[in-house]
């Protein structure tokens, strides 16, 4: 029988990744300022992106979740939202088309702040100093004051998040992704990018479609559905306290959820079974992800599925696989087979920027070539399974930096220097990502008629 669950169960278990707060008991005051604070989700919204992982889970929708590796403070600003779900959109309308399935919006936004690190501290030249373990903790700036961890940033990070979400929900609600706008959308795009013309070339399938629709009567006056978009957020739930403070009951239901966004995931680095991270997202009714990296076995992801989705509810787990791009056919099969063999519902994702990071000319970069290898081989191998490749998780952002390379503009190693950003790990900017939508949506497709010439052939 598993123990008694309350929001703050997880206090008892052993944690890692945790900050050293100097002054705790400023800490449990921001965790209680923060407990006063109005949910920034709701238990409905998230039941509803359940329902449609579930769908998703059945071999019926696509799974697109993606946003910056670690949102910041300093960035946080109307242009790099509305480029962010721009972009974004773009991705999804793009693999609707290639995949001939509904597409689950997932953001890794609003509320993307906590970082877990391999080291705890950092070194330069001669200076030692901990780690920055993002905005919400303590400060990127490589000096000791910045670097110490400050609970006044969990209020920051809480305000920036509704900040975000209230533009977002009204981008999603308020005719920005109306399907009728997909040329608007392109007015914004960089002319000269590699994708123009492919997008061009799409935006104008999907007018003529709704042109065909309004002649018969659908317009997005009437449907609503061609205005209006699901969009939904998640972020890796690391820094419990901020979690616990945020996590309510549901008048409803009588259930306990996560208020601090619609999805959350456990990250490769905190997945013991017998630890506080799992322990805190047990309890909770929330879609879950977990990272899946090369260290889990067959055997301990089901201890961690009894754990997570005992009643084996569909839509409830997404596996998110983070193996590499070498590593994929080694790992991915035993996990397809323990979890086929069980007979457990899950969202399989691939996340295929965890596995790929090199350093280059002093840069943690990943090359587009295995980015886009590792999505591949999780698609043929799930094929091969008799499986649904249900989604991929990745890094992105709107702007136009230079922090992977590849891609059809082939950026360089000696073009990182250029607009290298991020505040943790190397994102996909707004053309790398739409390439990997349209070289996805051309795969799927040719899946597709592969399937047909067998049913028909
Ligand atoms: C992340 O998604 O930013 C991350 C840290 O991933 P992982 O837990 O898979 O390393
Ligand atoms: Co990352």
């Amino acid at each position: 029988m598993a123990q008694t669950w309350t929001p703050n169960s997880w206090r008892q278990k052993p944690i890692q990744q945790v900050p050293d707060f100097p002054d705790m008991a400023a800490l449990s005051a921001a965790e209680a300022q923060l407990a006063t604070y109005p949910p920034l989700v709701f238990a409905g919204e998230a039941r509803r992106l359940k329902s449609q992982l579930a769908n998703v889970s059945e071999g019926k929708g696509f799974l697109l979740q993606g946003g910056d590796c670690a949102e910041s403070f300093a960035e946080h600003g109307a242009d790099t939202i509305r480029d962010f779900f721009r972009a974004f959109l773009q991705m999804a309308v793009v693999l609707t088309f290639g995949a001939q399935q509904p597409v689950v919006k997932v953001g890794r936004i609003a509320g993307q702040f906590a970082k877990p690190r391999s080291s705890n501290i950092e070194k330069q030249g001669d200076v030692e100093l901990p780690s920055y373990r993002g905005d919400i903790i303590n400060g990127i700036e490589f000096n000791e004051k910045a670097r110490i961890p400050d609970p006044e940033r969990q209020i920051m990070a809480y305000r920036q998040s509704a900040a975000t979400l209230n533009l977002l929900r009204a981008f999603a609600m308020g005719g920005y992704a109306n399907l009728e706008n997909v040329h608007q959308w392109m007015l914004g795009f960089v002319k000269e990018s590699p994708q123009a013309e492919r997008y061009r070339k799409l935006a104008n399938r999907i007018s003529e479609t709704m042109d065909f629709m309004k002649a018969i009567g659908i317009t997005s006056e009437n449907h609503p559905s061609l205005r209006e978009t699901d969009f939904f957020t998640s972020h890796e739930a690391l820094l419990l306290g901020y979690e616990q403070a945020l996590t309510r009951v549901d008048s409803t239901s009588g259930d306990w959820y996560a208020t601090s966004g619609h999805m959350i995931w456990i990250g490769d680095r905190t997945r013991q079974p017998d630890h506080a991270h799992i322990e805190y997202c047990r309890g909770i009714k929330n879609p879950l992800g977990l990272k899946c990296g090369p260290s889990l076995t067959g055997d301990g992801l089901i201890e961690l599925i009894d754990l997570l989705n005992p009643q084996n509810e569909a839509g409830r787990l997404t596996l998110i696989c983070r193996f590499g791009h070498d590593k994929v056919a080694e790992h991915l099969p035993r996990l397809i087979r323990a979890v086929e063999k069980e007979g457990r519902k899950v969202v399989w994702s691939c996340d295929p920027m965890h596995g790929n990071t090199i350093t280059l000319n002093n840069y943690k970069t990943r090359p587009f070539e295995r980015i886009l290898s590792e999505v591949e081989s999780f698609f043929q191998i799930h094929r091969a399974e008799g499986t649904h490749p249900g989604g991929i998780h990745i890094e992105m952002t709107g702007n136009d930096v230079t922090e992977c390379t590849g891609g059809a503009r082939a950026l360089s190693g000696a073009d990182l220097a250029d607009r290298y950003h991020t505040h943790c790990d190397p994102r996909l900017n707004a053309d790398q990502a739409l390439e990997l939508a349209f070289l996805l949506a051309e795969r799927m497709k040719g899946g597709r008629d592969e399937k047909r010439m067998v049913v028909n052939g």
